[in-house]
């Protein structure tokens, strides 16, 4: 482990049984209040909005805006948030997946990403994947390119890089 992710880890607290009884929560919050683990986080990622080759920077709703902007202005590219479905005020494309129970359904402003984009998703967990695959979706809808999707957590167990994988056509997914 690098001390980066080592510092990282060391700000991540476990919280047992929340939402829900069986759960462990992931709370980044410390992570956030600590200024020289929230810029590593932040110059990380940005590093990997140069590496791929990134125009723009898609921030899944909610933790994914809280990462996903500081890394735009750093990396100096476009921040585009994917939001909840009914958030948005202009004309959205919108896009239903399946949760463990039901389904939701995520969506961006149409105009913000267009076809000349290469577009890189952030978000602070992936899990089942199912938020991540379907922002991808939506990037392939609006006609933009997938550089890529970068998270810092992924839960191995959930399997969502699998899901991640046609999806994500080849495109890197990565974990700090
Ligand atoms: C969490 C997390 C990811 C998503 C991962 O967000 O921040 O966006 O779930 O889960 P998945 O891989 O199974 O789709 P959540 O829906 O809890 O939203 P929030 O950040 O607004 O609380």
């Amino acid at each position: 482990m690098t001390d980066i992710q080592e510092l990282l880890l060391s700000r991540i607290r476990d919280v047992a049984d929340y939402p829900e009884p069986g759960v462990m929560f992931k709370d980044i919050t410390p992570l956030l209040a600590d200024p020289a683990a929230f810029t590593a986080l932040t110059d990380a990622l940005a590093e990997t909005v140069e590496r791929t080759g990134a125009t723009k920077v898609v921030g899944l709703e909610a933790r994914g805006f809280i990462l996903g902007a500081p890394v735009a202005v750093r990396a100096g590219v476009g921040f585009i948030p994917v939001r909840k479905a009914g958030k948005l005020p202009g004309a959205t494309l919108r896009q239903a997946y399946d949760l463990e129970y039901g389904s939701a359904e995520i969506e961006v402003h149409a105009e913000d990403l267009t076809e000349g984009d290469r577009v890189l998703v952030v978000d602070d967990v992936l899990a089942t994947g199912g938020t991540a695959e379907a922002s991808l979706e939506l990037i392939r809808r609006a006609g933009a390119q997938v550089a890529g999707v970068t998270v810092l957590m992924e839960l191995a167990f959930l399997n969502g890089r699998a899901r991640l994988e046609a999806a994500l056509a080849g495109a890197p997914l990565e974990a700090l």
